[in-house]
């Protein structure tokens, strides 16, 4: 079998621990787009692991994990979660991680160049400020440093002297910053690229070759983070849908069996830009609370809110999601009413179809009788208390895609088959 799994809303709907689950059954486990912007969080007894550049199947024994060339690396970073998870007891060599040569690497440039032009704009988008953004510009405009040009002392040199000429331009004439320093940063990075030398992997021939199958292709940020049908300009620099799975990982001859579409049972979004169902006050408080809601990559308080329909709906079209899985339930326990947005209304008229821009819509609720049994304990569909199988089910009518597993708390095993 060979999956897609990505993130129906703006990311965080815990993607990481559905891979860590599914990747039981599969062989190997794809990063095709994003950088450390992602944080993929997965507890393992009482253990609690943050990806932001290694696929979440690390830790299962046996797994290939690959990073495709649609990923942007910062090393340090990079380097960073090898060690951590090293230290940690977790195997990790070329056998087990294997990094495309045409990665494009986050210089400390991006990072800083993601900071000031997020200070400068009038209309923040609230970036994670990784460099990401910046990096994957530069690839577009061709200057940009790839894993394979890092590796090589000679090309990444003259590639850093052009690049540092032109940044450190922009940066002292336009931000008034002063210039890095080509010597410090050439030194620096060139011993990074030393220790990452031997994950590069000509992916597209090692797959080929061994005509391996147990592909898991490991989304990250969510649909509406996606650069051409998110809500733009609030999104992230990437494209995130299904379709970019093979593009992003040169993986091109795989034939794909299943797209997994992962929601939370309500929403949540870190960063600007619009959010019909935006809770204010305490229900906002009570899911940031109880749901733990704060960004596994920059620690910020996550926006919360109900659960929109509407827009899942859209993520299930443009990612043909062929199974559903529900994320986090089990923070809804308790709750005696439960709201989920079904239809839009702009200035005060029914919407008939999906909006071309999100702001200024009002949603219009369904209202569900809560529970209150606690749900982590649920290993079956059955063991759900009647009202939150009957939300899941409207879920999966309203979508017309069935729910293939429900996650009832962060732990491995809060997990149920439906
Ligand atoms: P990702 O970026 O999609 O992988 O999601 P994150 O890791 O950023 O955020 C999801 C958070 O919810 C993490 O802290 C997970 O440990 C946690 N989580 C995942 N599934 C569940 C669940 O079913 N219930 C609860 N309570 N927490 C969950
Ligand atoms: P995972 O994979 C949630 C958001 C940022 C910001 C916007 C642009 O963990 O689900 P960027 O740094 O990418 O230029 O920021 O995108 N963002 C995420 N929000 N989860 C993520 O990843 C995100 N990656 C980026 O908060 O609003
Ligand atoms: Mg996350």
């Amino acid at each position: 079998m060979n999956t897609i799994l990505v993130g129906l809303q703006w990311g965080d709907e815990g993607k990481g621990k559905i891979i860590d689950y599914l990747c039981l059954k599969e062989d190997v486990i794809v990063r095709f787009q994003g950088g450390n912007n992602a944080g993929h969080t997965v507890v393992v007894n009482g253990e609690k692991f943050i990806f932001h550049l290694i696929p979440s199947g690390i830790l299962r024994k046996g797994k290939i994990c690959v990073i495709g060339s649609g990923v942007v690396i910062d090393p340090k970073v990079l380097i960073q979660e090898i060690t951590s998870l090293k230290s940690k007891g977790v195997a990790i060599s070329p056998r087990n991680l294997k990094i495309s040569p045409f990665c494009h690497i986050i210089m400390p440039y991006h990072g800083l160049m993601d900071s000031l032009r997020e200070k400068k704009r009038i209309q923040k988008i609230g970036t994670t400020k990784r460099g990401i953004g910046p990096c994957y510009v530069d690839r577009v405009s061709r200057c940009g440093i790839r894993l394979v040009d890092f590796i090589s002392p000679g090309v990444f040199s003259r590639k850093l002297k052009s690049n540092l000429d032109d940044k450190n331009n922009t940066l002292r004439k336009i931000y008034g910053f002063k210039e890095f320093s080509f010597r410090n940063m050439y030194n620096e990075y060139k011993r990074l690229a030393k220790v990452l030398k031997p994950y590069m992997c000509d992916l597209v021939d090692y797959f080929y070759k061994k005509n391996r199958g147990g592909f898991l292709f490991e989304g990250a940020q969510g649909t509406f983070l996606d650069v051409d049908f998110g809500t733009y300009p609030f999104v992230t620099s990437s494209s995130v849908i299904s379709s970019n799975a093979l593009l992003g990982s040169g993986l091109s001859f795989v034939k794909i069996d299943k797209i997994i579409g992962v929601a939370k049972a309500y929403s949540t979004r870190v960063g600007e830009g619009p959010f019909p169902t935006e809770l204010k006050g305490k229900y906002s408080e009570y899911f940031r609370n109880k749901g733990t809601e704060f960004g596994a990559t920059t620690g910020r308080p996550r926006r919360c809110g109900w659960l929109d329909l509407v827009l899942v709906k859209r993520a299930v079209i443009l990612n043909k999601i062929t199974e559903l899985v529900i994320t986090k339930l089990d923070v809804l326990d308790g709750l005696q009413k439960i709201k989920v947005c079904i239809e839009y209304k702009y200035r005060g008229k029914k919407l008939k179809k999906f909006p071309y821009d999100l702001e200024n819509i009002t949603p219009i609720y369904k209202d569900f009788k809560g529970w209150n049994k606690k749900t982590n304990p649920s290993r079956k569909f059955s063991d759900l208390p009647k009202e939150a199988r009957e939300y899941v089910e409207f879920i999966e009518s309203f979508l017309g895609v069935k729910a293939g597993f429900i996650s009832v708390g962060e732990k491995r095993e809060a997990i149920l088959k439906r």
